[in-house]
């Protein structure tokens, strides 16, 4: 079952954190792109053939490529919690034979572990052209992202979001929350799996069959990027959202 993405302004998101709204003539790589609403977003200014998309999610690619035949589609069998259960584990991204000026991410690394999003972001790197930028969304669980409109941190938002789902299923989380507050409170990074099954600084995550594995959302203080990716620029949200952005530029 594809999982479709009803997201969008991702490349007003892209373009207002990279500083550049014209990416007409530049190839853009929309990693975990799903079904291409970067290029769906009113101000985008990529072109259709100048647009490649790569994402674990085959029923997904085949909708995106439904509707901008004339961009390019890639497959990546590569396991991933919720989205590829049956994947296979660490997985090399496909060659594209293709270098590119953009490459953006956006909430891809925010449901894959540690791990896999070191492993991919150093793949990327080296798929960048020269001058060329990548740019990838994370969440800082700490973070106010709505002060005045929501009184919680990023983390206390998402298990809001846990309960709210729960009841539209027709269950109700009974979960201590404040208990996972209270555990979340100084941690550097965090896993929180299926609603309430939280890792601190860890992704040892207990077993769950490939029917079972529903959500995993990765959580890391803006600080705590800094250390994983020094070489990149760390900013803040923009355009009311709540994902901060990680900026790596090749000279
Ligand atoms: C929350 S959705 C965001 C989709 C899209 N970026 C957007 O903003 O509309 C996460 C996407 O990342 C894809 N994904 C997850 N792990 C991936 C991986 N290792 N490689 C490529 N795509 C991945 C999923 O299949 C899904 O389409």
């Amino acid at each position: 079952m594809a999982f479709v993405s009803t997201k969008m302004g991702q490349f007003t998101y892209f373009s207002r954190q990279v500083g550049e709204s014209v990416w007409r003539g530049k190839k853009v790589l929309d990693f975990g792109g799903n079904i291409g609403n970067l290029l769906r977003d009113p101000n985008s200014t990529i072109e259709e053939e100048h647009y490649w998309c790569i994402d674990v999610d085959q029923n997904a690619l085949e909708r995106g490529q439904a509707f901008y035949p004339k961009s390019h589609w890639f497959f990546y069998n590569r396991y991933c919690f919720f989205f590829n259960p049956h994947g296979v584990p660490n997985l090399t991204l496909p060659g594209l034979d293709q270098t590119f000026d953009y490459i953006v991410a956006y909430s891809v690394f925010t449901n894959t572990t540690q791990t896999d999003m070191l492993q991919l972001v150093n793949q990327l790197e080296g798929l960048l052209a020269n001058h060329g930028t990548l740019a990838f969304t994370f969440i800082d669980p700490h973070y106010f992202s709505w002060p005045g409109q929501y009184h919680g941190n990023n983390f206390q938002w998402r298990l809001d979001r846990e309960k709210e789902l729960a009841r539209e299923r027709g269950s109700i989380l009974d979960t201590d929350m404040p208990a996972l507050i209270r555990r979340a409170q100084d941690a550097d990074w965090l896993l929180l799996v299926n609603s309430d099954d939280l890792y601190i600084e860890t992704e040892d995550i207990q077993p769950y069959e490939p029917d079972r594995q529903r959500t995993c959302h990765a959580f890391y203080t803006e600080k705590y990027m800094k250390i994983l990716f020094p070489h990149a620029t760390v900013l803040p949200p923009v355009n009311n959202e709540m994902q901060h952005c990680c900026v790596i530029r090749k000279s």
